[in-house]
């Protein structure tokens, strides 16, 4: 049996045109279609438990933890075929690339089936106005690395029940569960399908910029989730290069305040160290246990002046000891300071920010 999971909320003139879509794309399929509906008090309640009469459909009235995420997640449980389809009520998914979709799960192609807009033949209603489609764009690349797909915001997919993510390994967080899905699922071989999607005709998207909003976080969870060390890495590296301009600026400015340069080297170090070791606590680590301040500043402090030592002895090294590097000082430089960061970075998380 094939479960089609739709997540609703105030979708009342939708529902039947739906229901008939479905209908039509799987003559000959052993189906069901769950609405998973927030309680809507549009008459879509009322219209779904008319629509079971003629249609296999399933209603579940949701009263607790709204959304569109959470209410996918809870359809899972709800879903009573092997295999799980995922769309919009909006009439946006065409239901008739189902089959399509279910048969690369049962001849075993895939294990995750994405309905796609960007691979080739797929396509966007003529109707999307440029922003929305630069909106759409801009919200696809930082997700791109996240996962094998073209169209990774795409809310279109199918998989085999059995492969679903354990519920408690799921965070029901925004509104892309099928990314969350593909990332926290791991699949072998994750395949897109094209599909025409088709801008609403009937009722609003929910999509709000505090949606929008709660992406950014989303993306910052998968992102920790599948490059763990990578991504503090990256995001240590990009808090140094902001305590680079803090220190740049501090030592630029007591100079013209009449400071001699080397008082000035002296002391920007420290409001630098200070910038780098609160967004270190607040963004790269914010999910290690949060101890006494005055003491992981300390540490910081002294871990980033030997980190400063490992930087300048490996560039004194290099251009002292080794006759290539004396004529390329730059590239000595570079190197003592990634060193210096890689030092900085394995004390931070070994035994600053602790686990
Ligand atoms: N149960 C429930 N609760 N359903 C919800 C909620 C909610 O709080 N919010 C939205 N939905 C349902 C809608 O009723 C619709 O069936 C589906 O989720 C998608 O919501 P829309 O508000 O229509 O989203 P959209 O059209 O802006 O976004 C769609 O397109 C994106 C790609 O452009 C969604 O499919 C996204 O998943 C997709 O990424």
């Amino acid at each position: 049996m094939i479960s089609i999971i739709v997540p609703t909320y105030k979708e009342v003139e939708n529902l039947e045109p739906l229901s008939q879509m479905i209908a039509e794309a799987m003559v000959g399929l052993d189906y069901e279609t769950i609405i998973m509906d927030d309680n809507s008090q549009d008459g879509s309640i009322e219209k779904a438990q008319a629509l079971s009469a003629h249609y296999p459909i399933r209603l579940v009235n949701r009263t607790e933890n709204r959304g569109l995420s959470p209410a996918v997640i809870d359809g899972f449980d709800e879903a009573k075929g092997e295999i799980v389809v995922v769309m919009d009520a909006d009439l946006s998914h065409p239901a008739s690339a189902i089959p399509k979709m279910v048969e690369q799960l049962q001849s075993r192609s895939s294990d995750f089936v994405l309905g796609s807009r960007y691979v080739e033949g797929g396509s966007i209603d003529d109707s999307w106005t440029l922003w929305r489609y630069i909106n759409s764009v801009v919200a696809t690349i930082p997700a791109l690395p996240l996962t094998k797909v073209k169209d990774p915001m795409s809310g279109f997919f199918a998989v085999r029940k059995a492969d679903i993510p354990e519920k408690q390994q799921l965070s029901p967080i925004g509104y892309k569960i099928a990314l969350e899905v593909m990332v926290k699922g791991n699949f072998a071989k994750v395949s897109e399908v094209p599909i025409h999607f088709v801008d609403r005709v009937h009722g609003e998207s929910k999509l709000t910029l505090s949606e929008q909003l709660k992406y950014l976080r989303h993306l910052r969870r998968l992102y920790q989730y599948k490059f763990k060390t990578k991504a503090e890495f990256i995001q240590f590296a990009m808090v140094g290069s902001s305590g680079f301009i803090v220190d740049l600026a501090v030592y630029l400015l007591l100079q013209m305040f009449g400071a001699t340069h080397t008082v000035a080297r002296a002391i920007s170090f420290w409001p630098a160290v200070t910038w780098n070791w609160l967004l270190n606590r607040t963004i790269t680590f914010n999910h290690r246990e949060k101890t006494k301040k005055s003491t992981q500043w300390s540490a910081f402090a002294s871990s980033s002046l030997l980190g400063f030592g490992v930087n300048f002895g490996t560039y004194y090294t290099l251009t002292e000891y080794v006759p290539f590097f004396a004529e390329h000082t730059i590239l000595a430089l570079i190197i003592g300071v990634l060193m210096g960061m890689g030092f900085n970075f394995s004390i931070s998380n070994l035994f600053i920010f602790k686990k």
